[in-house]
Order: structure tokens, then C-alpha cells, then sequence
């Protein structure tokens, strides 16, 4: 890091001057205060929709958090392009897309729909992350599983607080007719693998604990430093994911990662983001940084208001749309 800042080779050298814009922009974009928080279990709708952070991290390690950042919140759907990435580390490409498809769907993110091959469309809607979690170490036990995801969580983010929301998950599995509907149609389709599809129960916990997983805007700009930085973590210089997953992860999040607004948001603001339903918007400029925005209130397609403001605003005062 010294040896980058003496040869003037930082991602962002005069970071002084972007803090201050960044400042700017989180101030700037409070003032969107339409939406509403997420109502379908009561650990997401009892959250104080006020609340506003926002954290970034570049390639090299300098880092800057505003507002509530030290705020713990669900990642939600922010959990399935890394399930996606654990599925294309351990099982390589071509087994994952022989149960996945690539497409965006065109519907919402758990509309009961397969593509024309009977496959979930992509791996950043449930039906998809359901299928990806099925890949996942599968012959570990569920207690083993967990603990190997939350450690490569914890390395991705640098050694950065990876939590659970033991409540969520409980409220996630309690309601989650929909999501067994989805497995349960999959199965139909002969849409998993043979060795786990008796144990649709076991997979769909496994995803709703992905999706109770906790952590704050720092910690999750880290991770998407990580992706920013072909997987190596910025923090540690660790290798946590091959560059060919990354490659693969930020392609699906720039198509699907922002539900039936991913075209829009490709087309304006032109570069790989994904958001949970918490209110999470977790950014890759890459070659650049990693961003993380959070803020409760949703609009009408599912996106936090102020996470996607706050992008438009980064992307018209700095060039980093891909095109
Ligand atoms: O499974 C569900 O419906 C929620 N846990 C997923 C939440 C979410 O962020 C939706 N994303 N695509």
C-alpha cells in the first residue's frame, strides 16, 4: 500500500477530494424519503426507515463510511451473487449452469416461472440462489455448511463482523410458502441435482440462513471491494475468489442484480449492483471499488430509494458508467 501511494499508483489518488463528493452525495440523496420498508416479516418492517449509510472501499484499501455505519442489517438477496460464487468455486462453471440459466427473467424475483429448458433464469432470483445454495458442500452436514459459508463471507470482507439474525431466519423459514413452491417446482423439473433433491428442507434453510446473514455498509463494501479486485480482498491481499468467478458474478449483477429495474439500471448507471430487500445496495465499480449503500425504504420494484439516488448521483458526477 505505501509502495502504491509513494509510485502514485492508487486507484483513486487525490481520495481527500472523493470523500468530500461522496460526503456530498450521501447529503444530497437524503432527502428521498418515498418508499417503504419491507413488510412481509416483522424483523424487517419494525427497522428504523430512517436510517441512511453508505461505505465504500477501493482496490487498494482506502476505505470511507458515512452516516450509520456501524448499523447491522440483513443482507438478504445480497447473499446470492455470493452463493453463486461459493456454487462456480467448488463446482465450476458448467455444473452450476447446467442447473441455472443466465438470462434475466423479465419477472419478479419470486415469480413461480423456469426458463424454456426448465431451468430457474439466473442465479440472482430465488428460484435461482435456492438452486446455486443446492450446490453448495453439499455433503457437509447443515451446521459445517453454515460455519464454511460465514468464514468465506468473513474472508471476502477482510475479517470484517459477518452476524446472523437468528429471528429473520426463523421468520424467513415460518413464511416461506412461496419459496417452497419454487423448490418444490424445480423438483418437479428435475431441476437439482440427483444426490440432493431429497432434501429440498435442508437447502431451503440453507438459503434462508444465507439470507439472515448481518453486517453493516463497511463490511459489506469490502466484499464488493473483493469483487472490484478480480476476489482478492483489498484488506488482507487474500485470494478468495478465482478471477473467473468474479467475472461471472459481476456479469450476472450487472444483467439481473436489481430485480425488473436491471435493465434501467445497467443502461443509466452502467455497472454491477445488487440489492436485498433490507434496503442494501451492494455496488462494483470495478478496477476501482466496492460500494455499499443501505437504506430501508424500497420503491415499487423492490430497491432501496436512497441506494439507487445515490448511484444515480456517483455515475453523473464520475465516469464510472462500463460505456
Ligand atoms: O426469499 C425471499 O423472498 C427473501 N428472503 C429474499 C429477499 C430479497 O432480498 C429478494 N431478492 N431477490
Amino acid at each position: 500500500f505505501l509502495c502504491e501511494i509513494l509510485q502514485g499508483n492508487l486507484a483513486i489518488p487525490d481520495f481527500e477530494y472523493f470523500r468530500q463528493e461522496i460526503c456530498d452525495i450521501f447529503e444530497t440523496t437524503k432527502r428521498f424519503t418515498s418508499g417503504n420498508v419491507a413488510s412481509y416479516i416483522p424483523q424487517l418492517a419494525r427497522v428504523n426507515p430512517e436510517q441512511y449509510a453508505a461505505a465504500i472501499c477501493t482496490i487498494d484499501g482506502q476505505r470511507f463510511a458515512v452516516g450509520d455505519t456501524k448499523a447491522e442489517f440483513c443482507v438478504q438477496s445480497c447473499s446470492k451473487p455470493i452463493s453463486y460464487a461459493l456454487a462456480l468455486e467448488e463446482r465450476g462453471h458448467d455444473k452450476v449452469h447446467q442447473h441455472v440459466g443466465r438470462e434475466p427473467s423479465g419477472v419478479r424475483f419470486n415469480e413461480l416461472t423456469l426458463n424454456h429448458e426448465h431451468k430457474p433464469h439466473n442465479p440472482m432470483i430465488n428460484s435461482g440462489a435456492i438452486m446455486t445454495c443446492s450446490l453448495i458442500q453439499p455433503e457437509m452436514d447443515m451446521a459445517d455448511r453454515f460455519t464454511y459459508v460465514v468464514e468465506k463471507w468473513t474472508a471476502m470482507a477482510g475479517g470484517g463482523r459477518i452476524g446472523f439474525s437468528n429471528a429473520t431466519y426463523l421468520s424467513e423459514r415460518q413464511t416461506a410458502d412461496r419459496n417452497f413452491a419454487l423448490a418444490y417446482f424445480m423438483r418437479e423439473n428435475h431441476g437439482f441435482p440427483v444426490e440432493v433433491e431429497k432434501n429440498l428442507t435442508e437447502i431451503l434453510e440453507f438459503y434462508f440462513q444465507c439470507c439472515s446473514l448481518e453486517c453493516n455498509v463497511q463490511t459489506l463494501s469490502v466484499i464488493a471491494g473483493t469483487l472490484a479486485n478480480g476476489g482478492i480482498c483489498p484488506i488482507t491481499n487474500e485470494q478468495v475468489l478465482r478471477p473467473e468467478t468474479v467475472r461471472a458474478v459481476l456479469s450476472m449483477m450487472y444483467s439481473c442484480g436489481t430485480y425488473d429495474f436491471s435493465g434501467e439500471f445497467a443502461f443509466k448507471i452502467g455497472i454491477p449492483a445488487k440489492s436485498g430487500v433490507a434496503g442494501a445496495l451492494m455496488v462494483v465499480v470495478p478496477n476501482i471499488m466496492g460500494l455499499c449503500i443501505w437504506s430501508p425504504r424500497l420503491d415499487k420494484l423492490g430497491n432501496s430509494v436512497r441506494g439507487i439516488e445515490f448511484c444515480k448521483e456517483l455515475c453523473n458526477r464520475f465516469n464510472f458508467h462500463n460505456f
